[in-house]
């Protein structure tokens, strides 16, 4: 890990901790700023924090990111290790519901400069909201899962959401196979060995 882009990203996650720009700020516990290696050539984006990720401080930490780490982990990922996590909303909206525009426009510019520090090959949006904000607005998660998008010199692959898998177990198979479609562009796109220890 080179410590100047871990330095940048502690820096700016101190700074994100400050955040009072929307009301979303009111309810949470902590800012769930992102989990991971800031020099990953590939970065995971969710929707925003959940109970448990509020009161923990980390995405993806309850029954979705459970299941998440299984798929990580099938195709030699690891949140610690090789990828950066992160959400479209760094706080959690209340009951769980879907960011509104307009708090997912005023925390965008985090994203943005965990992107620049960053500086991913391959994106993978993690749900509707995540794919619809980065990669195109009208996308049709169900019909468009596993294809491969390019903005910007960034590969952008849209998934299911976990939580979306749990509750709809037969989902799993097709997620399963955008992952190790995911494993091999890796294989192709990135430098670092991203194979097993
Ligand atoms: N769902 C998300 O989109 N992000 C999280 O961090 C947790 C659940």
């Amino acid at each position: 890990m080179s410590g100047e882009k871990q330095q940048k990203m502690e820096e700016l996650a101190a700074l994100c901790r400050q955040c009072d720009s929307c009301g979303l700020c009111l309810g949470r516990h902590n800012v769930v700023f992102g989990v991971g290696d800031p020099d990953a050539e590939v970065m995971f984006i969710g929707e925003g924090p959940g109970e448990q990720e509020d009161l923990r401080g980390e995405p993806f930490v309850g029954k979705a990111g459970i299941l998440l780490d299984k798929y990580l982990a099938a195709i030699d990922l690891d949140r610690h290790k090789n990828i950066y996590i992160a959400n479209i909303v760094k706080c959690r909206p209340p009951q769980n519901r879907d960011p509104e525009d307009k708090e997912q426009d005023t925390c965008l510019p985090w994203l943005r400069k965990q992107f620049a520090v960053i500086r991913p090959k391959i994106i993978v949006c993690l749900g509707r909201i995540a794919a619809a904000r980065i990669i195109k607005p009208d996308i049709r998660i169900t019909r468009e899962h596993g294809k491969l998008f390019r903005k910007g010199g960034v590969i952008m692959m849209p998934v299911l959401h976990p939580a979306a898998l749990l509750r709809n177990p037969r989902d799993k198979a097709p997620a399963l196979e955008d992952f190790l479609r995911l494993q091999e562009l890796i294989k192709n796109e990135c430098e670092h060995t991203y194979g097993p220890d």
